[in-house]
């Protein structure tokens, strides 16, 4: 039987998968700084991580595929940018604390990690996530609840935080029905 990290690596086998950045990055980029020190979190083929380094930022690029990564390392040589990579099991090596001034995180639940991710950011840091919520699978999305953002599960875990936008059920992120976002930053 294949681990969950072997499943994600066979994935990545297929070339039609492209990296792509997700909608809340897209579309609210203007909230990033022009300098400093981004983490693209669980970062599969690195869309987000290519977004930010574009917009001058540095980057870190980790995922526990090795597959993603090493597409994502093609990528890099190919157009210079400034992305370290990393393969790595998030939840045994979650970021460290006041490291980073950016953090994305699309598409990955951090659950066991909310609060490492939360604590790696630096004063003024700027964090957004997108993922699946319970609409999902109305609009084509995973099922299963345990990938799934509960109600308001966003705001709640980032109430501490200035909430620059938030989108949540029946409201959802632009462009992806099914899916919440949130964009907070750390005062
Ligand atoms: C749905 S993909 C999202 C990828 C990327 N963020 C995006 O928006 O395209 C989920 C990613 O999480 C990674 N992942 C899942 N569990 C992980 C873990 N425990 N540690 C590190 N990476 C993990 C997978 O390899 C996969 O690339």
């Amino acid at each position: 039987m294949l681990t969950r990290q072997q499943k994600w690596d066979q994935r990545y086998q297929n070339k039609d998968l492209r990296p792509r950045a997700c909608s809340l990055l897209e579309q609210f980029q203007h909230y990033l700084p022009a300098t400093g020190l981004a983490l693209d979190l669980a970062c599969g083929l690195g869309g987000n991580a290519i977004l930010l380094a574009k917009k001058g930022l540095t980057v870190s690029a980790w995922d526990f595929s090795q597959q993603a990564i090493n597409r994502l390392d093609a990528n890099i040589a190919q157009d210079t940018l400034p992305i370290e990579t990393k393969v790595v099991e998030l939840f045994q090596q979650p970021p460290l604390e006041n490291s980073f001034d950016v953090i994305v995180v699309s598409y990955f639940l951090a659950g066991p990690i909310f609060n490492q991710v939360k604590q790696a950011l630096k004063p003024n840091g700027i964090l957004f996530y997108q993922s699946h919520n319970l609409d999902s699978s109305s609009h084509g999305g995973p099922k299963n609840p345990q990938f799934l953002l509960k109600d308001q599960q966003l705001f709640e875990q980032f109430k501490e935080f200035s909430v620059l936008e938030s989108f949540e059920r029946p409201q959802h992120c632009p462009g992806k029905p099914g899916q919440s976002g949130i964009i907070v930053k750390n005062l």
